[in-house]
């Protein structure tokens, strides 16, 4: 796979929680960038290979699912195969079938390849867990945003888009973070993991009205370096 160099990429990483959503989405916003998630990308596979009746431990056929799907990710809405399931993809028990499916290997393969074709047309914020790491190691700006624990299952409780009636209690809503956090950071295969070039911004206690600017601020001046490079 060629690995593209790419001056107006930007990749935000991080943990579930830590405000890569709000964040990635305000920063394509502010700058006419296209935004993609690539959790959507990891749970419309999940939630595909459940609809298909597929065991989640056979990599081989998750494999297949992933490589097969018509996958649209245009605007905030996820469709797979035609189905609108932007709101399917976000319930607990995809959560927990997109981290298992986020740890085999052939499936990342599949999807890196993916998330790198989109990239070819630049101009784009790209959200995940890997993003700075393994899919854009050259991206012109790494942001990894962080925050502690207890604040991330906060927001993640208050969050309607991920809250039902199985997952709305804090204490609940904590134990599933960080079991899923375990598995992201713990895994074989691209963990999450602070690039050494990223900027880590820890976003606890911060308004994410305070993070937006302080990560916009930083992504402008470093676009510029960057463009001011590539005509030099
Ligand atoms: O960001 P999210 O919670 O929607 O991601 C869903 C799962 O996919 C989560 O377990 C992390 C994993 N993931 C990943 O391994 N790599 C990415 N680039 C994005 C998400």
């Amino acid at each position: 796979m060629s690995v593209p160099k790419n001056e107006t990429i930007v990749a935000i990483d991080g943990p579930s929680g830590a405000g890569k959503g709000t964040v990635a989405r305000a920063l394509a916003r502010e700058l006419g960038y296209r935004h993609v998630d690539t959790g959507a990308m990891y749970r419309a596979v999940a939630w595909q290979a459940t609809y298909n009746g597929v065991d989640l431990a056979d990599e081989s056929a998750v494999e297949t699912v992933a490589g097969s799907i018509a996958l649209s990710l245009d605007g905030d809405r996820i469709v797979v195969n035609g189905y609108d399931v932007t709101e399917a993809i976000r319930t607990p028990e995809t959560d927990v079938a997109a981290a298992l499916v986020a740890r085999i290997a052939a499936v990342r393969q599949v999807l890196v390849g993916r998330q790198r074709a989109i990239g070819e047309a630049g101009r784009l914020v790209m959200e995940g867990r890997d993003i700075g790491t393994v899919v854009f190691p050259a991206a012109a700006v790494k942001i990894y945003l962080d925050a502690t624990p207890a604040e991330r299952a906060r927001r993640r409780a208050a969050d309607r888009a991920h809250t039902s009636s199985l997952s709305a209690d804090l204490v609940g809503v904590a134990s599933a973070l960080e079991a899923r956090d375990a598995s992201d950071r713990t895994r074989e295969v691209s963990p999450l993991k602070l690039a050494s070039d990223a900027e880590l911004i820890d976003t606890t206690g911060m308004p994410i009205d305070d993070v937006v600017k302080r990560v916009l601020s930083l992504v402008r001046s470093k676009l510029d370096d960057s463009a001011s490079k590539a005509e030099g």
